[in-house]
């Protein structure tokens, strides 16, 4: 194929200059003809073809710190991304360290950096059993006060963004695993079952507008968990409590997706709700000599691929948001040790076969 160097140079000049008029050799391609160059970002690619999916990713530790990774990490986020997720910061322990404090600051900047941007933000948590402060897990709370904290948290942070975000999760991961009972997370000891729909409803009272999400992993495909996630959704909308979708976090395993990842997205549309991918990413093994194998990053580049394509196939789904930008700077090594390299840019900000693959899809090769 033709090296876009060779020729890019003369869509600067007149076709003359570069024997396009004088009967000689017509080197110059017309324009309408010239293949889509590699630099287009998948911010690109998306927003011209596929207008409907945004393409998101969490931001932490490296939204405008003083590093130079930071500085690669800022000029990459609004060149390949049309929506972030702040990864922590709107978490209930760190936005919340004491009952009276919330500490806006960051999230305030990751939110308008997305507005300055033209990026979508997604609020990412209002009522969680993880990250927690210590005042609201270790106080011995009536059923009373602990819903005077869960509804005064929804409506002062939901309030504050007002209009603002394009999605908020507002309740995440209340099931457990396997046979997927609620989980026994401080809200559902101190409150019960009904924590759930007093936290959208009040979600919907402090923000009329934004999305409200139910957010959970392992509900992807059909399954036990699913099926749970579901019936809630399906009695939540047949009582009118209000919930807009569903967030698939869709944390994979290369080589391991869901296969009915399809039946299960559409039946959830069914139910006229909204589905985003809200924190994917795709892990291999890392700990062969040399890390992760060419042959397990080309299943992953394939993986990304189909997650992708599925979201761009189902007319419900209008986000996918990859939970981080490089390897380097996500929660997987941590928590899985001998597994990783699970984004789209490896540790110094390289895309992967990953990123072609997503980039090839958008691209519609
Ligand atoms: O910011 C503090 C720092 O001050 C302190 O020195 C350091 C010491 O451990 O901790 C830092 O906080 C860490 C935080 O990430 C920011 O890096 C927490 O310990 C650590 O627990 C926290 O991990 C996050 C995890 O949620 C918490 O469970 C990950 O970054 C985040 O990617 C992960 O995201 C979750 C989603 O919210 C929900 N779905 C699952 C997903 C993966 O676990």
């Amino acid at each position: 194929m033709r090296s876009p160097s060779r020729f890019l140079p003369c869509l600067a000049l007149t076709l003359a200059a570069c024997g396009g008029g004088g009967g000689g050799e017509q080197i110059v391609k017309p324009i309408d003809t010239i293949p889509q160059l590699p630099t287009q970002s998948l911010r690109q690619l998306a927003e011209t073809r596929h207008p409907r999916v945004a393409i998101g990713v969490a931001v932490g530790g490296l939204f405008q710190s003083s590093n130079a990774r930071s500085q690669q990490f800022m000029t990459i986020l609004p060149r390949e991304f049309n929506a972030l997720t702040p990864e922590n910061d709107l978490k209930f322990g760190p936005l919340r360290p004491t009952r009276e404090t919330y500490n806006y600051t960051r999230a305030d900047a990751m939110v308008a950096f997305a507005r300055a941007n033209n990026m979508k933000a997604r609020g990412h948590v209002l009522v969680w059993h993880q990250q927690n402060p210590g005042w609201l897990t270790n106080g011995t709370w009536t059923r009373d006060q602990a819903i005077q904290i869960l509804e005064e948290h929804i409506a002062n942070v939901v309030g504050h963004y007002r209009g603002q975000l394009a999605a908020w999760d507002v309740v995440n991961e209340a099931f457990e695993d396997g046979a997927a009972p609620l989980r026994q997370s401080v809200w559902m000891q101190r409150i019960g079952r009904d924590y759930i729909e007093r936290a959208f409803r009040a979600a919907r009272a402090a923000d009329p507008t934004v999305a409200l999400y139910y957010n959970d992993y392992n509900i992807e495909g059909l399954g036990a968990k699913s099926d749970s996630v579901y019936e809630l959704l399906r009695d939540f909308k047949a009582r009118g409590v209000p919930v807009d979708g569903v967030g698939m976090q869709a944390h994979f395993i290369a080589g391991q997706l869901p296969a009915t990842m399809r039946q299960n997205m559409d039946r959830f549309a069914a139910l006229g709700l909204k589905i985003q991918i809200t924190e994917l990413d795709i892990r291999v093994p890392t700990s062969s000599v040399g890390g992760a194998s060419a042959a397990s990053l080309a299943t992953q580049a394939q993986n990304y691929r189909d997650v992708f394509n599925l979201c761009l196939q189902v007319q419900a789904c209008d986000m996918v948001v990859v939970w981080g930008m490089t390897d380097a700077d996500s929660w997987v090594p941590g928590t899985f040790p001998g597994q990783g390299d699970a984004l789209l840019y490896d540790a110094f900000f390289n895309p992967k076969p990953a990123y072609t693959a997503v980039r090839g899809l958008l691209a519609g090769n």
